[in-house]
């Protein structure tokens, strides 16, 4: 059933509780050194603003645990936002309480007052009634734009629904259904999915029910190893998580049964340490990596076959990078993916932070169909599972 959504819904001189994603990577200096989802929530706020709403909005940011962590607080958000809108945003150093409360309540239509780190408080991760009750004291329309937090059930998410007259999504949360039901429910055939990173066990719900949807499925990253290994090759110190490797064993003999093409690393860019200068060797699967080396990105057999794939692709979903991209020397098989998909005449999702900071590195982020600013929200929602935020929503 379809959720009710903000552009169906009068918002003139109401308060409205609008709950953003905004964890964002901050620098040791506190400097936000990504901003990807600030921007994606700029229309709502537009929105809200043309049509002359009284906005009280708020995140979290990190994982400070139910206590107050300065080094989390949202005053560079509150600033940085300000500045994309060209709008002055109030911010308040308390979440909820009398401060806050005074605040909301002499907000005037078309003004926006962010509210401190929802996570301050034990309340919220504990999905806790009597916090969502006062973050919903005073709000006439509660409208969830955080994609990225809607797999948590937390106060601010999923109980503050039941406190307020009406939940609604926003723009992003919209785009982010809309573009991510394409891929869950209704792949076209060609339908491609190309995973990374580092842990193959974040990933493992999700390659279950791909293979049951999908034509190809790609594996780079340090996740490869896992199941390299469990296919007996030789794989030095590259990282594996020995737990998974039947898990892997099976997954593969599900592809294969269904007729998925399912594709390793068939070479690797390896060295003995992460640095930039280090010496490196391409090996490839069959030879083994020695003992003291690491598998650090993808080869360039391994990225003339993914592209191969790309290119006989549909729909594209790509999350986690390839290799190490924060390092030059391990960027290579990443920034080849990123410029494969921005070719691609495929519709193509890109999700994950790591994913975004690659398309982004690579110049190629306005030729993705959709970044979406969900990791773990959008791994769950290709996986089929329901997620807490949006099935807590208004039907329409
Ligand atoms: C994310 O960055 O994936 C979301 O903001 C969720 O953050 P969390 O994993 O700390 O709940």
């Amino acid at each position: 059933m379809a959720k009710k959504f903000i552009a169906d819904v009068a918002v003139a001189g109401r308060r409205v509780f609008l709950r953003n994603d905004f964890n964002v990577p901050l620098n040791a200096g506190g400097e936000i050194t990504d901003d990807t989802r600030i921007q994606a929530a700029l229309p709502t706020f537009r929105h809200l603003l043309d049509n002359g709403a009284r906005i009280v909005c708020s995140s979290h940011l990190g994982r400070p645990k139910g206590e107050v962590v300065p080094d989390c607080s949202l005053a560079p958000v509150a600033k940085r936002l300000g500045g994309l809108l060209g709008e002055r945003v109030l911010f308040c150093a308390e979440t909820v309480g009398a401060r806050a409360e005074k605040a909301k309540a002499k907000l005037k239509p078309g003004q926006i007052l962010m509210l401190e780190n929802l996570r301050f408080h034990p309340g919220e991760t504990r999905n806790d009634p009597a916090f969502a009750a006062e973050l919903a004291k005073g709000i006439d329309l509660y409208v969830d734009d955080a994609f990225g937090a809607c797999h948590r059930a937390h106060a601010s998410i999923d109980e503050i629904t039941r406190h307020v007259p009406l939940a609604v999504a926003g723009f992003l949360l919209r785009k982010e259904i809309d573009f991510l039901t394409l891929a869950a429910e209704n792949p076209p055939d060609h339908y491609l999915v190309i995973l990374g990173g580092a842990k193959v066990s974040d990933k493992l719900p999700l390659l279950r029910h791909l293979v049951t949807q999908a034509d190809a499925i790609l594996i780079g990253g340090a996740m490869a190893y896992t199941f390299l290994k469990a296919e007996g090759m030789e794989v030095g110190a590259s990282r594996v998580e020995n737990e998974c490797l039947e898990l892997c064993r099976d997954i593969r003999r599900q592809a294969e049964e269904r007729g998925v093409r399912f594709l390793l690393p068939r070479d690797h860019i390896a060295a003995c340490q992460i640095e930039p200068n280090i010496t490196v060797r391409i090996i490839r699967t069959g030879e083994g990596i020695p003992g003291e080396m690491m598998g650090l990105d993808i080869g360039p057999e391994t990225v003339e076959a993914f592209q191969a794939e790309i290119g006989r692709a549909r729909l594209i979903f790509w999350n986690g990078p390839m290799g190490v991209f924060e390092v030059d020397t391990f960027s290579g098989g990443t920034m080849e993916i990123a410029a494969a998909l921005a070719a691609s005449p495929a519709t193509t999702i890109v999700g994950g932070g790591d994913s975004l900071a690659a398309v982004n590195r690579a110049g190629v982020a306005d030729r993705i169909s959709h970044l979406s600013t969900g990791g773990g929200a959008s791994l769950e929602f290709l996986a089929g599972d329901k997620l807490p935020g949006i099935e807590a929503l208004t039907e329409a």
